[in-house]
């Protein structure tokens, strides 16, 4: 099984949710991959290890780039660490993917994951910037997983941006089943509504409130399921964890193929929601090889 986290839009909480639900599961027993795919920020490896974050800046340790590059192997460049049994880093290293790189490089996070699949959980941690790049980031990744989990603030920006990447993600065929309404504060019950609209496929939105237990527990370099395991904010996340146990279904056509169904889709069809520009790039990428 493989869940993507994310969201094209800084700091919703992708990192944060994403994390806390590989360590849930790997408290429990499960072995989990935790792939941060987000290139250049390496955030939730100071909620793993600090000490590995210290390596990755300076170049000593190989990452998810030195694998694309063809320089480390899958399991060369899953760390793990005595904080959490079971719970193995990938950390992202540094750059972004480049439109001439995403065939290639879809075709190996494809089999990365696959690998790491057969010897657990795999969750992906997704970039949250904008433009270009991340819009290239996410077909690649959804080449892959078998669910993408959008983690959205309560406001309608952010919400509209899910329903976009969302929609992606239905046509690359991966079926939007939960949706994570991040950081709500009182008055913002109505945006359940609205965020039910994310969802492509039946499906849940799971509430985390706004706390400040996050924030500590973020700046303490630790779990918030680890430091607070009774708390409201721990059970949302518990709940996360076993809906997605519960739903996930490997998908049976995991690969590149599934960029190209997507872009096929596409042609000739007016999806609003869409940034066809950049998808229109993209097809071009295709055509030209
Ligand atoms: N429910 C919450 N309540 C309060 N603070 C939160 C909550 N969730 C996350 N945060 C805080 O918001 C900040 C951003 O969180 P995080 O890094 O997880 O976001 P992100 O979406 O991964 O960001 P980026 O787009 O930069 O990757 C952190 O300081 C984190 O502690
Ligand atoms: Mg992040």
């Amino acid at each position: 099984m493989c869940v993507a986290f994310g969201l094209q839009g800084g700091g919703t909480g992708k990192t944060t949710i994403s994390f806390n639900v590989a360590v849930k599961m790997a408290r429990e027993g499960r072995r989990v991959f935790f792939i941060g795919m987000d290139m250049g920020r390496q955030s939730a490896v100071y909620l793993w290890d600090k000490r590995v974050a210290d390596h990755i800046y300076k170049g000593e340790i190989a990452t998810i780039r030195e694998y694309f590059k063809g320089k480390a192997r899958p399991l060369e460049i899953a760390y793990e660490s005595n904080m959490v049994k079971n719970l193995f880093f990938v950390p992202a290293g540094h750059g972004k993917i480049e439109m001439k790189e995403l065939r290639r490089s879809a075709d190996m996070f494809s089999k990365l994951v696959s690998e790491y699949k057969k010897y657990g959980r795999v969750i992906v941690d997704c970039p949250g910037s904008g433009g270009l790049s991340s819009v290239l980031d996410y077909l690649m990744i959804f080449s892959s997983c078998d669910s993408f989990v959008p983690v959205v603030e309560p406001n309608e920006a952010s919400i509209t941006n899910a329903i976009r990447l969302a929609n992606m993600a239905h046509l690359s065929g991966i079926p939007v089943n939960l949706v994570v309404l991040n950081k709500v504060k009182d008055g913002n019950q109505d945006m359940m509504e609205r965020a039910r609209k994310i969802l492509t496929a039946e499906g849940d939105v799971i509430l985390v409130k706004y706390s400040d237990r996050f924030v500590e527990a973020y700046e303490r370099g630790a779990p918030l399921v680890d430091l607070y395991p009774e708390s409201d904010e721990a059970k949302s996340i518990a709940r996360i964890a076993e809906i997605i146990e519960r739903r996930a279904v490997p998908m049976g056509k995991a690969g590149p193929e599934r960029i190209r169904t997507a872009l096929s889709i596409i042609e000739g069809q007016e999806v609003a929601e869409i940034d066809l520009s950049i998808l229109r790039h993209v097809k071009n990428l295709f055509r030209r090889k």
